[in-house]
């Protein structure tokens, strides 16, 4: 347990600033731009070919001095120290959290150093079609089992990366996920796959977790069977098997041949590990010297959080929008809203980055909140979402903080030259539709001029809070740069709630009791104390196995 620090709730500055949450209540953002003619140019911020505009927020600038200073109050200078000296800023695990030093090239890190060149050394021969299957075949397909961050992240990086292409001379294989611990993704993978051309990463950074040591093990029976061998073959091991863990021995002992193992270490936690070898499936996408450009992007943002004053500073503004929006505001969802198609995965990965690290109740010193944490995150590409859920966005009962993606640059005529005109045109009409959502969200049916005839179904109040992020474009350099925005973004809300960002004990009692309950599905009769539900349900489903 950590010193108490004061109760942030008992603090003058948070009296303040729920004062003036409640003076400001009835403004609405339509005001706030009519009397300041400066109010884009004092609520953006642009670096790492990130333009961040928090101007459509509810937030004045008295608010946003409040908020700076308890920032300053609950030490985010000392805590952004402790951060990168390596301090045990992990508390409850006593770890470091050195994600940061995956990818700052002037790092003394021999050990990160030797698993990129052991990773380089494969992506190189896979993409070069000299790493073989067993029987002398080239790789066509690799297979990434794994789940959380050990899916999340390559998964929504690798999807986004997709139009860059790697070196050439190189070839890309086909990439597949499979996480779902009931066999969904891995058996439709395995149907469509020739086990002589598939290679399969089983990634994990504890190399316990069951669902993904299910979906491994069902992809090795088939890939035994399939090439004739035994399911114990070192040669099928080598040619179709790479793990990628924190946990050397667990590796082996499953099988997975020294060499073909790639090391992170337990200063890298699990939602922060896509820089890591982690990452492969990102350099198999883009080739090594992609993967080492989004290292290099989120080294940008590094620098950027470290050096910049708190309101030039993109992750800590996003932290204070956010902060302000949910403990004062009392906006506690927020909605992920990209306008390219590219980042669909985007929603998913900061689910897990933002609610697992900061989804937490009680503070580093032990103590219950008495405030909220972490909103809900949820979102999906924009364009589509306005035909699913908008209508609640812009007119339901619930307040939402949406967050707006979109990027400047898009189509080329070198890559897409077949359509590239119309595409462009397409990239052009979504990038409205992203401005005109936001304007109207902030502004309501005065974006235009209201029609104050209009019966209330039709009217758009406004006033929900956005705010728009565009990346000039989406490269390996802007995407490490969004990334590590976000992640630090996320420590900046944890200095402020004091809570630590970096465990996630909340998700340890489920695989406790899910053991129990498997027991229960063989073997009904044992359901007798449990509650009735569990009893009822556990029942149900032995009796309509058969
Ligand atoms: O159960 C949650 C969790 O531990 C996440 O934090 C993690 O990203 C995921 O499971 C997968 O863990 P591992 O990489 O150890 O398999």
């Amino acid at each position: 347990m950590e010193p108490k620090q004061d109760v942030l709730t008992s603090t003058s500055t948070w009296s303040q600033l729920e004062h003036l949450a409640e003076k400001e209540k009835s403004t609405h953002v339509a005001d706030l731009f009519a009397t300041n003619k400066e109010r884009f140019e004092q609520f953006s911020l642009n670096d790492c070919q990130i333009l961040a505009d928090f101007s459509k927020q509810r937030m004045t600038p008295a608010a946003r001095d409040l908020l700076v200073k308890l920032a300053e109050e609950r030490q985010l200078s000392r805590w952004q120290d402790a951060l990168f000296a390596g301090d045990l800023v992990n508390c409850t695990e006593q770890r470091s959290a050195k994600h940061w030093l995956l990818r700052d090239p002037g790092a003394e890190a021999p050990e990160v150093q030797s698993q990129l060149d052991i990773m380089e050394g494969m992506v190189g021969r896979i993409l070069h079609g000299h790493w073989r299957g067993v029987l002398g075949d080239a790789i066509t397909d690799v297979v990434n089992v794994g789940v959380g961050g050990s899916e999340l992240g390559p998964l929504m990086a690798a999807f986004a990366l997709q139009s860059a292409q790697p070196h050439e001379g190189q070839t890309r294989p086909r990439l597949h996920f499979a996480s779902s611990m009931d066999g969904s993704q891995i058996s439709q993978a395995l149907q469509e796959l020739n086990p002589r051309t598939t290679l399969i990463l089983v990634s994990s950074k504890s190399f316990t977790t069951v669902d993904t040591l299910h979906n491994a093990n069902t992809a090795r029976g088939w890939l035994a069977r399939g090439l004739g061998l035994a399911y114990t073959d070192e040669a099928m091991m080598r040619c179709h098997f790479i793990g990628i863990s924190a946990e050397a021995d667990r590796m082996t002992e499953w099988g997975i041949v020294p060499v073909n193992q790639l090391l992170f270490w337990d200063w890298v936690g699990g939602r922060y590990s896509l820089w890591s070898a982690i990452g492969l499936p990102i350099a198999l996408t883009v080739g090594m010297v992609g993967f080492r450009e989004l290292l290099a992007g989120a080294h940008d943002m590094d620098s950027h959080f470290r050096v910049r004053p708190w309101t030039e500073n993109i992750p800590v503004m996003l932290a204070l929008v956010d902060v302000w929006n949910i403990n004062f505001l009392d906006i506690r969802t927020r909605a992920v809203l990209p306008y390219d198609g590219r980042l669909k995965h985007l929603p998913a990965y900061l689910e897990q980055l933002e609610m697992e690290s900061n989804g937490k109740s009680v503070s580093r010193a032990g103590e219950p909140v008495d405030y909220h944490t972490c909103p809900v995150i949820w979102g999906e590409v924009g364009p589509n979402a306005q035909h699913a859920f908008f209508q609640l966005l812009h007119q339901g009962t619930q307040p939402v903080a949406s967050e707006f993606l979109m990027t400047a640059r898009r189509y080329t005529e070198a890559v897409h030259s077949s359509a590239a005109q119309e595409l462009e045109a397409q990239h052009a009409l979504a990038n409205a539709n992203c401005l005109a959502q936001s304007r109207l969200l902030a502004l309501g049916d005065r974006a235009l001029e209201p029609d104050l005839s209009l019966p209330a179904y039709k009217r758009y109040h406004g006033n929900q809070p956005s705010t728009t992020l565009v990346l000039d474009e989406l490269s390996p350099r802007t995407l490490g740069a969004l990334l590590a925005m976000y992640e630090h973004k996320v420590f900046v809300q944890a200095v402020i709630w004091g809570i630590n960002p970096f465990d996630q004990w909340g998700v340890e009692l489920g695989k406790v009791i899910a053991k129990d309950m498997l027991e229960l599905i063989a073997d009904p009769s044992r359901a007798e104390g449990l509650d009735s539900s569990s009893r009822a349900l556990s029942r149900h489903i032995a009796k309509h196995r058969q």
